[in-house]
């Protein structure tokens, strides 16, 4: 869908012309924001965020990407393996922003006022404003966050990183996340509409997702679940009817889908059956976030 404007012509008419700029579908709504998380690492949360943001920025949706799983921040490798933020020119560094905390969250008494939360200068946030990805045709803000090495403190890391990517506009904002159930993950979750929550089908990772579905419901986010690589297919099952109406989907095990981040490409540039799978997970959540 196109959207118009109204521009002078020579003549001193006023015309209605046909504006080719990102298209507005959120104009008179607040971004949305969804986090992919996972109690254990590397079960493809990156995979499928990545996959979301294409689908999404295809739409023609104005999309904030985060990566918020600081300690290891990966996202940018996916597009064009941006890995030496520093050395290119466009890039803007910013230091960690003060985070904001409701005084009552942090257990004192007062008013509910809103207190700076000192960061101690520990990582950066990396900005790449309105990228425009090579294989791509539209352009994004990639936001990563980095914390120093050997340094702790990384949820104050993300709460930096969601903080610095507010500023930005978006119809819809993407966050990477850390794995596990610790404070980064969780600040996660409070800055989320909706969170995905993608498992691989073992008994240990069913048992940890339960843990984690504790702690969004707590919370009170709705969420989604997606299994990855259903090695035990009754584990696959026993999630499915555990997760009820909240199963989105399976992603098959594909060999595509590494070769796809070798390339620093998303999976569903890739001609194969899960790039298809991949975009009908993208389109099940876009029908809970929309
Ligand atoms: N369905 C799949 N089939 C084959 N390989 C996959 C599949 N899903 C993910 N992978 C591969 O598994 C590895 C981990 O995936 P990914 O990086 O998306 O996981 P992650 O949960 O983001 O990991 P981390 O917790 O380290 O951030 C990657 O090499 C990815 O290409
Ligand atoms: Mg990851």
């Amino acid at each position: 869908m196109l959207f118009m404007t109204r521009v002078k012509v020579n003549s001193g008419m006023v015309k209605d012309v046909e504006k080719s700029a990102t298209k507005k579908y959120r104009d008179d709504k607040e971004g949305k924001t969804v986090s992919i998380l996972s109690s254990k690492g590397g079960v493809g949360k990156t995979t499928i965020c990545v996959s979301l943001i294409d689908f999404l920025a295809q739409k023609g949706f104005r999309i904030t990407a985060v990566d918020a799983d600081v300690n290891a921040p990966n996202l940018a490798k996916w597009f064009d393996n941006i890995s030496d933020w520093d050395k290119e020119g466009d890039i803007k560094i910013f230091p960690l922003p003060n985070v904001y905390k409701k005084c009552r969250d942090i257990k004192i008494l007062c008013d509910g006022t809103e207190l700076p939360v000192e960061l101690e200068k520990r990582g950066d946030v990396y900005v790449k404003e309105k990228y425009t990805p090579s294989f791509a045709n539209y352009s994004i803000n990639l936001i990563s966050g980095d914390i120093m090495k050997g340094k702790t403190g990384s949820g104050k890391v993300v709460e930096g990183t969601i903080k610095t990517s507010d500023d930005f506009d978006y119809d819809f904002r993407v966050i990477d996340s850390a794995p596990g159930t610790g404070y980064p993950v969780l600040t996660c979750i409070i800055n989320s509409d909706y969170v995905v929550l993608v498992t691989e089908a073992t008994s240990l990772g069913f048992k940890d997702l339960k843990k984690l579905i504790g702690i969004v419901e707590k919370k009170g986010v709705p969420y989604g679940v997606v299994t990855n690589m259903d090695t035990d297919p009754e584990i696959a099952n026993q999630i499915r009817s555990y997760v009820g109406e909240n199963y989105v989907s399976s992603l098959p095990y594909d060999e595509t889908i590494p070769l796809a981040l070798k390339k620093s490409l998303p999976p569903t540039r890739l001609e194969s059956p899960s790039s298809k799978k991949l975009n009908e997970i993208s389109e099940k959540i876009f029908s809970k976030i929309r």
